[in-house]
């Protein structure tokens, strides 16, 4: 589709499914140099084989490299394949859970699984995609994956809501320390986004019709205007953006 990508090397976690795998495609048709499609399991849904089976049919250089982000030392064996192909440029920390229930009564151990995945997994990414940046002496973009919910409270995802509005305020803080070595680092906050994560969880099933209605574009997004957000992201043609949380939401974010 055009080559603002070229030299580029993506890893993406969350990848094997729905937004993820979106962003993976798109970084390749983008003609980013290698992609890097990571996720805890091979199998979720889509699957790992078929996305880096379409990475591989356009060309690209790709990888499937299980990690669950929740482990620091998986996160940071998943960035040292990088190292393979030159090392990273563009790291998306997209990888997120919702809960079964979510409301205000939510459980301890559902509350800490969410938070080590939605939280502490992205803050494992961006540090050691921002150590390989800053040893190779590199620029980079890190990519954090938020939500609407990030900005906007529900009562039925106190734990969702709150991990991600602490990966928005996350991308602004490391915005801060990582903007001296070059290092971009922006949060993306998806409106309402037909994937398996929508269309399954529950209060958020049952809420994506009204979303979909309140939305000014009228319809759900789709995971590939996700990955065309991120790739102008990761791109240089965003060379001077850092902090933002960029809103992909059919301007749902906007009204009220
Ligand atoms: N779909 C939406 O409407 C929407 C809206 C806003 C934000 N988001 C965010 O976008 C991201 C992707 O969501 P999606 O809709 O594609 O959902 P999805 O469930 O299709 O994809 C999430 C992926 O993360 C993976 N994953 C789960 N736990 C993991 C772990 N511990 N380590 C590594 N990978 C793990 C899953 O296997 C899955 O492939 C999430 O962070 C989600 O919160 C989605």
């Amino acid at each position: 589709m055009s080559d603002i990508l070229t030299g580029k090397v993506i890893i993406v976690t969350g990848a094997a499914s729905g937004i993820g795998r979106a962003i993976a495609i798109a970084a390749a048709q983008h003609g980013a140099k290698a992609v890097i499609v990571s996720d805890v399991t091979e199998t979720p849904r889509e699957g790992g084989g078929p996305t880096t089976g379409e990475i591989e049919a356009l060309g690209i250089a790709t990888r499937f490299v299980r990690t669950d982000v929740s482990k620091h030392s998986e996160v940071d064996a998943l960035v040292e394949v990088a190292a393979e192909f030159g090392g990273v440029d563009i790291m998306v920390c997209n990888a997120g859970i919702t809960l079964r229930s979510d409301g205000a009564d939510v459980a301890e151990v559902d509350y800490r699984r969410l938070m080590s995945i939605n939280l502490d997994g992205v803050l494992f990414g961006a540090q050691a995609a921002a150590r390989q940046m800053k040893s190779q002496k590199k620029p980079g973009s890190i990519i954090l994956m938020a939500s609407m919910g990030g900005i906007r409270g529900a009562g039925m995802t106190i734990a969702y809501s709150t991990s991600k509005g602490g990966v928005v305020l996350m991308a602004k803080a490391l915005a801060d320390a990582l903007g001296p070595d070059g290092i971009r680092v922006n949060a993306v906050c998806p409106g309402a986004i037909d994937t398996h994560l929508l269309r399954t969880t529950p209060g958020i099933a049952e809420a994506a019709e009204g979303f979909r209605r309140r939305t000014p574009l009228r319809r759900l997004g789709k995971p590939s205007e996700i990955g065309d957000a991120i790739v102008w992201l990761g791109s240089d043609l965003s060379s001077y953006v850092t902090g933002i949380a960029l809103f992909v939401d059919g301007g749902l974010l906007s009204v009220i």
